[in-house]
């Protein structure tokens, strides 16, 4: 089976996938999170793997499992995934499937925060983490092929479409989140690939029927 599986059009092409959400302490006990399982990003590592290519999957506290056969690099922040992602450039192209915290906790309490009676509630003071997308994409070490995700719950193409310009990456797969479509936690996504050509409409299908052609896209694109 490896013999086969290296012998695909992304043979020899070293591909950086991110997955799952972050986690942000609040104090040693409680985190900050999100509703991302990392079902699409473990699918993308899948079939990017099953072309041939050398992936490093750098994933937060994800419910989904990572597959096999990638190089797993395992974190719980924002900046340690974007300290992982930078760690394993260079790369031939990378794919920020990951759900990253906008917001991390401003100073973490060392120890348990304790209720006390009487006491004023505690107020939590935010400050915003790197963007990690943003970052990779205007580095020295930039991937020819850089792909971000865009999860929104309104004018999904319009955000989007202003997300791939802010962030200087060359696709942006949309998908909508709201909770009427159910695409947060569930096992099949509607997307949106929208790059310098314009906006293309998938139909809803499996996550991994998405991750598959996504990497077929991929693979054309770097060959
Ligand atoms: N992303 C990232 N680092 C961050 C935030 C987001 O790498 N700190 C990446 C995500 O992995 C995704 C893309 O940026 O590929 C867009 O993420 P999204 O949350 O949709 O966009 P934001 O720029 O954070 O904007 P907002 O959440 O306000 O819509
Ligand atoms: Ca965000």
């Amino acid at each position: 089976i490896d013999a086969a599986l290296s012998d695909g059009p992304l043979k020899g092409k070293h591909i950086l996938v991110t997955s799952g959400p972050t986690h942000e302490p609040i104090d040693p006990v409680r985190y900050i999170a999100n509703r991302s399982s990392g079902q699409q990003g473990s699918a993308i590592a899948a079939a990017l793997r099953d072309l041939g290519a050398r992936v490093t999957f750098v994933t937060g506290p994800a419910t989904t499992p990572p597959p096999p056969g990638v190089t797993v690099v395992a974190v719980e922040t924002a900046r340690e995934m974007l300290a992982a992602v930078e760690a394993a450039l260079p790369a031939d192209a990378a794919v920020f499937a990951a759900a990253v915290a906008d917001w991390r906790v401003k100073s973490e309490a060392g120890q348990k925060m304790k209720k006390q009676a009487g006491a004023p509630l505690p107020v939590l003071e935010f400050t915003e983490n790197p963007d990690i997308l943003a970052t990779i994409s205007r580095h020295a070490q930039r991937p020819a092929l850089v792909v971000g995700f865009a999860a929104e719950t309104e004018t999904v193409i319009a955000h989007a479409q202003a997300k791939r310009a802010r962030k200087g990456c060359d696709w942006i797969v949309a998908n909508d989140v709201s909770p009427a479509t159910g695409i947060m936690g569930g096992g099949e996504n509607a997307v949106h690939l929208i790059s310098d050509g314009g906006v293309e409409d998938w139909p809803r299908l499996p996550k991994p029927e998405v991750a598959r052609r996504l990497a077929d896209r991929i693979a054309q694109e770097l060959a």
